[in-house]
């Protein structure tokens, strides 16, 4: 008879997670408890059935769902904090295009991404989506680097074609030829990490190679990313390369690589217009809000308000380089913080974010990306942190919203004193 052996476990402490963007639910002094990789239940009193169930004891720690990270660069991790004084297009040819050119060599390659995985790892984040270069082996690399950590990662081998260094560029054929081995070589290779098609941005692939990526999404059924209407003078460039659309959004659509093969995230659109915004929601885009990279390369202040309100799928990334943290904890008081300035400097209209709807971002909003993720509802994966917030010493007592505010602010992605990711023990210090 074939046995199956069911892991169970429990974690005890004070739970707190979203399942609405409006509040916070809680679950003071209480078991969360995991059945084979996901959330079975949370309870005051363990159920007869679980009476004997491994528990980890970690009663006065908060314990929230794992943050997610909807977009960000491997490459780029070495040059984090240099040469923020430039704009969009300058900051590509200046910085980002010379680095990641670097990853053709497999030695340096391997000494990057060791130190981008090796903090990730350490970091509050359970799953993210990340950029690697054009180059297939380096790629395959960050991912086996990726798959030893028990993180769950979308991973992506860019594409790019044209108006790029000769030494990054690809020919369309050969791009896609590239693709395709490399997909064949690591769809099924991995029990943590999935490829995820990454066409840089349209200014960087011509139509054709959209087009044939968007062939390759359908016949593989792959989640693809990409960068939407960051900055002003990138997009009036896609107008001039794309003059026959009417925005952005529409000549991704041309390409098909908009929604319609298969799941999309779009990071950034700072500057969407309301034909754009109609099209994601239609096309069920999900949105990658990066405030501090669109800060810190004066992109501008996204709308994030207006998302909410159409009711879209957005979550938060960090996208280093651009951006220079890889905490979402920071991601998610900046996008309160911009959005604040947002409402007081540019449109009063648009309320500015709470800590609940920041915090649902970057757990759930970003989750539902992955299946159901991010949230301990019952059925979703069990990625939990606990976090030893008494670190963050306080003189009164307080809510556990008030606490989990506290750790957003004040923790900066320290005190974690255990991670799980589907149930699998990242790392515990107790
Ligand atoms: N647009 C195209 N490439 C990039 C990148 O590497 N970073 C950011 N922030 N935007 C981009
Ligand atoms: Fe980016």
């Amino acid at each position: 008879m074939l046995y199956i052996k069911i892991e169970r476990f429990a974690l005890k402490g004070d739970i707190i997670y979203s399942e609405t963007q409006e509040k916070f639910t809680c679950n003071e002094d209480s078991f969360l408890v995991c059945v084979d990789g996901r959330v079975e239940g949370i309870y005051k009193v363990l159920p007869d059935c679980f009476i004997n169930i491994p528990v980890k004891d970690y009663t006065g720690k908060l314990i929230i769902p794992g943050l997610i990270d909807m977009h960000t660069h491997g490459p780029q991790y070495s040059f984090r904090g240099l040469g923020m004084d430039l704009e969009l297009i300058d900051w590509l040819n200046k910085n980002t295009f010379p680095e990641e050119g670097k990853f053709s060599d497999a030695v340096y390659a391997q000494k990057a991404y060791s130190i981008f995985v090796k903090e990730l790892v350490k970091g509050a984040t359970t799953r993210a989506c990340i950029y690697a270069t054009v180059h297939m082996e380096a790629t395959k690399l960050l991912m086996d680097l990726l798959e030893l950590t028990g993180l769950k990662c979308m991973v992506g081998k860019v594409n790019m074609d044209r108006n790029c260094p000769d030494y990054l560029k690809e020919d369309m054929q050969e791009s896609i030829a590239n693709t395709r081995e490399w997909l064949q070589e690591t769809l099924h290779s991995y029990k943590n990490i999935v490829p995820i098609l990454t066409p840089r941005f349209f200014p960087s692939c011509s139509e054709s190679l959209l087009k044939e990526l968007a062939v390759l999404q359908k016949e593989f059924n792959l989640p693809l990313q990409s960068h939407l209407s960051e900055n002003k003078s990138e997009i009036e460039w896609v107008k001039e390369l794309c003059p026959d659309t009417n925005n952005y959004g529409e000549a991704y659509e041309l390409g098909g690589v908009f929604g319609k093969n298969g799941p999309v995230v779009m990071a950034h659109c700072v500057h969407s217009p309301a034909e754009e915004v109609m099209l994601m929601k239609d096309n069920g885009v999900f949105i990658a809000h990066c405030p501090e990279s669109n800060t810190n390369l004066s992109s501008g202040i996204a709308p994030v308000r207006t998302y909410l309100d159409h009711k879209m799928k957005v979550g938060l990334g960090t996208d280093m380089a651009a951006g220079s943290s890889n905490s979402i904890f920071k991601t998610m008081v900046m996008a309160v913080q911009v959005s604040k300035l947002r409402w007081r400097l540019v449109d009063g209209n648009l309320k500015p974010l709470t800590i609940e709807e920041a915090f649902y971002l970057g757990t759930k909003g970003g989750g539902a990306f992955f299946g159901k993720v991010g949230s301990f509802e019952k059925d979703y994966e069990f990625d939990a942190l606990v976090m030893d917030d008494d670190k963050i010493e306080h003189p009164g007592l307080l809510t556990l919203p008030q606490r989990l505010e506290r750790v957003i602010y004040l923790s900066e992605g320290r005190h974690i004193a255990a991670k799980f990711v589907a149930g699998k023990n990242i790392f515990a210090f107790d």
